[in-house]
């Protein structure tokens, strides 16, 4: 009696794109707050047992998990979409909120296939938020990114500042925020939105058995490394050493990936006990990195060499990225617990036991 009481005040919460890098670890961070999840994923970029392993993490603690309920399937599918709303209803749970990852994410290939991309990212977030007017669910938090802000000269850089991405994943993500907003300003609108602006996840969860799984050869800098600490790659390509930073190489923002999972937790939990608004928030550490740095802190910390070479600067790139995070770290009781030295850590560890992936 008591147990099916409380499950009735638990908080239901659609996860798009939850088998994936940022939403696996947010998932498991969900669980451990007592969330009941329902995870939509079409596993076009992820694998099915990243939520395995939450199921074990749970165990290794002796601790008791709420079932994941997972559906799979495109976010682009008005019935699939509605079936997943409705089956939850007659189970006795109405989605409370959303939290949409799914999404495809490659700078390269959005601009090798721009079109995929919109229809893949902006498509699926329409027919998402149909879906989610006709059910009556007004929370959401969406997946954006630094890139919306495009080459910013200034750094560290502010929500308030122009949004001019340069390129057409970073397009799409700047037109769902759009579309976001004038859903939001509408009349009629009781909307709760979190636009959060993600800087650079890396890590992985600290017992190693999630974390992320690049299915091609990737093209972002910690992966890369990674691979090449494990033998799979000689050396790691440095894109410029001429950048006006401090030691010439390109500066980023990178936040362990279980801070930014528990910056989810804490968005969600702001907007559920709060009045409709759209807030725009930047989820990052504050500290600027160098590709230098990164390397080096990485061979300390693992003990690892990193060979590696300086090349041409890579196309679309900018100088450096960094968050001036206050604005997340005054609204959410939230702040980014893990330095570069569990990033590293934490991610090695993850590539090490797990070098095929999941
Ligand atoms: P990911 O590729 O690991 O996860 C995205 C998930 O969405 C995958 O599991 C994929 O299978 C799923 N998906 C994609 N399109 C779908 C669709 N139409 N229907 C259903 N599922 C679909 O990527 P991630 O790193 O976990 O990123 C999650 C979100 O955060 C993405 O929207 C990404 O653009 C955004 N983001 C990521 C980063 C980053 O550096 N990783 C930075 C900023 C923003
Ligand atoms: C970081 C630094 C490179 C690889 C990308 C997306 C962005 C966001 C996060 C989703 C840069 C340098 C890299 C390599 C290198 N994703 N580098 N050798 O470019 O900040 O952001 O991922 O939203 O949208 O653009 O991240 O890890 O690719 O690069 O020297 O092999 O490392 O030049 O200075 P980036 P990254």
């Amino acid at each position: 009696m008591v147990f099916k009481l409380l499950r009735k005040h638990m908080k239901t919460i659609l996860v798009t794109g939850g088998s994936g890098f940022i939403g696996s670890h947010t998932c498991l961070c969900l669980l451990k707050n007592k969330y009941k999840i329902i995870v939509v994923d079409s596993n076009v970029n992820s694998s099915k047992l990243s939520l395995k392993m939450i199921k074990k993490i749970f165990d290794q603690n002796k601790e008791v998990m709420e079932e994941i309920i997972f559906h799979q399937g495109d976010i682009r599918d008005e019935k699939f979409l509605k079936k997943v709303f409705l089956k939850s209803l007659n189970n006795g749970y109405q989605i409370d909120g959303v939290i949409h990852f799914a999404g495809l994410k490659s700078v390269e290939e959005s601009i090798k296939y721009p079109l995929m991309y919109w229809d893949n990212n902006v498509s699926g977030t329409l027919t998402l938020i149909k879906v989610m007017e006709l059910f009556n669910c007004e929370t959401i938090v969406f997946s954006s990114s630094a890139t919306v802000y495009g080459s910013s000269e200034i750094s560290p850089l502010k929500e308030s500042f122009e949004i001019k991405p340069l390129n057409p994943y970073g397009q799409t993500k700047a037109t769902i925020e759009y579309i976001l907003d004038g859903i939001f300003r509408s009349s009629k609108s009781n909307l709760k939105v979190a636009n959060l602006r993600y800087f650079n996840p890396i890590g992985a969860h600290c017992s190693g058995l999630m974390g992320e799984e690049p299915l091609n050869k990737p093209n972002n800098l910690f992966p890369y490394i990674c691979l090449v600490a494990a033998g799979k790659y000689k050396k790691l390509n440095i894109y410029g050493n001429d950048w006006p930073t401090f030691d010439g190489t390109g500066v980023r923002d990178y936040i362990h990936v279980m801070d930014l999972a528990e910056a989810h937790f804490s968005t969600l939990k702001f907007l559920l006990s709060n009045k409709a608004q759209l807030i725009n928030l930047n989820i990052g550490t504050g500290i600027g990195t160098s590709v230098l740095d990164l390397i080096n802190k990485f061979s300390v910390v693992n003990d690892i060499i990193i060979p590696f070479e300086i090349v041409d600067r890579r196309p679309g790139d900018v100088a450096s990225l960094v968050a001036n995070n206050q604005k997340a770290i005054s609204i959410l009781d939230w702040k980014p617990q893990r330095d570069l030295n569990n990033m590293c850590a934490d991610g090695w560890n993850w590539q090490k036991r797990n070098p095929n992936g999941y």
